[in-house]
């Protein structure tokens, strides 16, 4: 110990404290270090002996809290001090000066005219979004976007961030710094390598890497994990306060934020669209993932007149990259049954990295699709990424057609995949295993089954489906409901806990609505709305059952053809076993509500737009059927109600031009329990107010709000699986 601080250990802790938070100030928000990794650590080390041997000199701000504290035993909810809001996109030049455009409009009404813009131009950080709260120069708390109203408090892992400040010089009384949480790639790559290594299951991308390490119990996890913030905004400001978002911006960086070099402030909207250009441009190029631009009008007195839409604000726009492709070389082209035995080929990649993800596996579609795109093994073809959604393949790269040495083109094959049976041609398109006790088709049925679209069982996952069906616990949907925590806690990645999370999830779908059951159960020709038609129309599956193919085809959306096809799958023993098996279990087998024609929203037409706060699409529109109205997907005159959530897009300003009611999800519940006319009475001018208040939890988010694990174990060979999955046989 050095000699200050035999004599003076407070002030020596002082002072070491101030030399680390200026050196990590420059090794992770300038990226320019003065001193190297062993120094800074010889000063960390001498602060953490002083802290020990002085457990009063410790403070809550001292570097040496960066390593991980104690977990938490559970992430606390807490509600934002304002709305953690998001954005419209444009995806184009027309679009972004129709943004202008409409901004402008919005301004003259406001009896602004012909206002001066300047904009600032941000990169789009594909990362989540948090909100860091400082007392008094004090960082207190941090919280994840989550709902947008309502996020949880991940202080523990944000205090392992080295681009987080711990404490602020000159703060103000109250402060709120918003900003995006990242994983550089090259750091998301070791991490995966070391993963890899170690057997542990690896990251998607760096988004659900960032996003899964931020929600752990445990911030010596997020210690360990390298982490980064950009901060782009202010959000509460007690004792502060600026004129424009630059000047906020410009704040930050000098205050020890991150803030990013590349931002700036330009003038015209020529320039802006360069500039987004520019990002799209470099956006292969750069260490980290971005998504698109932002583009914010700077003026905060213009911000505060153009206020909020929904969820977004007028005043700030997302310019959105077009979706991803890279070209890489066909391996091979595979298949894999469906779940109505129909074959689906699937394509064996060489790994390509793909807008931050690498892509192993890719859907083909079908035979026919197949055959349009005509790749074939051997070829460089084009891999194409967008958004969220399973990758494809879409095309052999140009130069390959001209080649003469390509290998024969593929085709299904003799025998199935799976279970070796001779396939058969199906119509003259679609070659199928007949053998209906394919384990691949079952595979298909039960992970069907307990999916999120049909009884959406938590825990069950296509890996638990794999898992029940090897030890023989499952064969039918009903076998499901026969599992106990016993068994479960045999398997493998099943504890204690998440046994008897399963068995409680399991027993719980028992309660879900006979139109999710219908569609669960796997009916060819009865996709998830169609499932929900034929209950409300039929009530009970014994009046289903008894059902003529003509009265099945009296129901919205089946045709004849489907209409006999469902009937002779009711009338298959089979498919009778399963149903009897779920009545004898006590699965809802009759529609709750009222009949059509009765009920609060009777007679009602309602379009659903953007994301509500708490409802899910699904569960919105079970709650307005359940209440006998109807949900229609264009707005129009006769539309009643448009209930509109975040980024509600074009229908929101359609129903504002026809004045036509605008609900947010409140106002919904006020309809559904009855308050039709109160409800009713409110249109565009008070709901713009409610709106307001909807949260809505953003792509980005809901990978958080999973649990990390299952971040973790969407692993590439579910894709396979998925390709096979998502079918010709999912008719709506
Ligand atoms: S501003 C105006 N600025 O994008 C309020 N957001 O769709 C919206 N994001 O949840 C936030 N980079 O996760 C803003 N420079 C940036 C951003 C950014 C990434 C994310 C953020 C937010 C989502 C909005």
């Amino acid at each position: 110990m050095s000699r200050s601080a035999r004599s003076d250990p407070g002030a020596r802790a002082a002072e070491l404290r101030e030399q680390l938070t200026e050196h990590g100030h420059r090794y992770y928000v300038l990226d320019d270090p003065t001193i190297g990794d062993d120094a800074y650590d010889a000063l960390l080390d001498e602060l953490r002996a002083l802290e020990a041997e002085h457990p009063e000199l410790l403070t809550p701000d001292s570097p040496t809290q960066r390593v991980g504290g104690t977990p938490v035993s559970n992430l606390e909810k807490v509600r934002h001090l304002q709305p953690m809001l998001s954005l419209a996109n444009a995806r184009s030049e027309e679009e972004l000066t129709a943004w202008i455009d409409r901004m402008r409009a919005h301004l003259a009404r406001e009896g602004i005219e012909d206002p001066q813009f300047s904009y600032v131009v941000e990169p789009k950080v594909d990362g989540l979004a948090i909100s860091l709260l400082y007392e008094n120069g004090v960082l207190v708390r941090g919280a994840t976007r989550g709902n947008g109203e309502i996020g949880e408090d991940v202080t523990h892992n944000l205090r392992t961030i080295g681009a987080i400040p711990l404490r602020i010089d000159d703060a103000p009384e109250r402060l709120e710094v918003r900003g995006e949480i990242y994983m550089s790639l090259a750091d998301f790559e070791a991490l995966n390598l070391r993963r890899a290594e170690e057997g542990l299951s690896t990251f998607m991308n760096p988004r659900n890497s960032a996003a899964g390490t931020i929600r752990q119990l445990d911030p010596r996890l997020a210690a360990e994990r390298p982490l980064s913030m950009w901060s782009y905004a202010v959000g509460v400001t007690d004792g502060l306060s600026f004129g424009s978002h630059w000047e906020s911006l410009e704040w930050l960086r000098a205050h020890g934020f991150r803030v990013n070099p590349d931002i700036v402030r330009l003038e015209s909207t020529e320039a802006v669209l360069e500039r987004c250009e520019d990002w799209q441009a470099r956006r292969g190029s750069l260490a980290f993932e971005i998504d698109g631009a932002v583009v914010k009008v700077d003026d905060f007195e213009l911000q505060r007149r153009l206020g909020v839409v929904g969820r977004d604000p007028r005043w700030a726009i997302a310019w959105k990259f077009p979706p991803t492709t890279a070209v890489t070389t066909l391996r091979d082209v595979m298949w894999n049954v469906g779940k109505f035995g129909t074959l689906h080929p699937f394509a064996v990649l060489e790994p390509v990295h793909v807008g931050g993800v690498t892509v192993r596996l890719a859907t083909l579609h079908n035979e026919e699709d197949l055959a349009r795109k005509d790749v074939r093994p051997g070829d460089d073809v084009i891999v194409l990424r967008a958004g969220d959604v399973i990758p494809q393949v879409l095309s052999p790269a140009p130069h390959v057609v001209e080649r003469s040495d390509r290998a024969p083109v593929p085709h299904a094959p003799a025998n199935c995949p799976i279970c070796n049976t001779p396939t058969i041609k199906d119509e003259g398109v679609f070659t199928r295993c007949p053998n209906r006790d394919c384990p691949g088709r079952r595979w298909q049925l039960l992970q069907h089954f307990v999916s999120r679209g049909a009884m959406d069982v938590d825990g069950i996952g296509e890996r638990q489906v794999s898992l029940l069906m090897e030890h023989e616990l499952v064969r039918v949907p009903g076998d499901f409901y026969r599992l106990t925590e016993e068994q479960l806690v045999e398997l493998e990645g099943f504890g204690e806990v998440s046994a008897r999370r399963a068995v409680a999830a399991i027993a719980a779908s028992k309660q879900q609505s006979f139109g999710r059951v219908l569609f669960g159960i796997g009916i060819e020709g009865v996709g998830s709305i169609t499932g929900r038609n034929l209950a409300q129309r039929f009530r009970t599956i014994d009046a289903l059952l008894a059902a003529s193919p003509e009265q099945i085809t009296e129901t919205p959306g089946i045709g004849p053809i489907v209409g006999q096809l469902i009937h002779d799958q009711l009338h298959d023993e089979r498919l009778q076993a399963v149903i009897e098996d779920l009545r004898a279990l006590g699965v809802r087998l009759e529609e709750e509500g009222p009949p059509p024609g009765e009920g609060p929203l009777a007679g009602r037409a309602i379009v659903l737009t953007g994301t509500l706060p708490n409802l899910t699409r699904e569960q919105a529109t079970e709650r307005v059927l359940a209440a006998g109205g109807r949900v229609t997907s264009t707005v129009s005159k006769r539309t009643d109600y448009v209930v509109a959530g975040e980024s509600p897009g074009t229908k929101l300003e359609k129903a504002e031009r026809l004045g036509v009611p605008v609900l947010d999800e409140p106002g919904l519940e006020a309809v559904l329990r009855g308050n039709v006319e109160s409800a009713g009475a409110d249109s565009i001018a008070d709901s713009a107010g409610a709106v307001e208040s909807a949260g809505a939890d953003s792509i980005a988010d809901s990978a958080g709000a999973e649990s990390a694990d299952d971040v973790e174990s969407a692993g590439a060979d579910s894709i396979a699986d998925s390709a096979g999955a998502e079918s010709a046989d999912d008719v709506d």
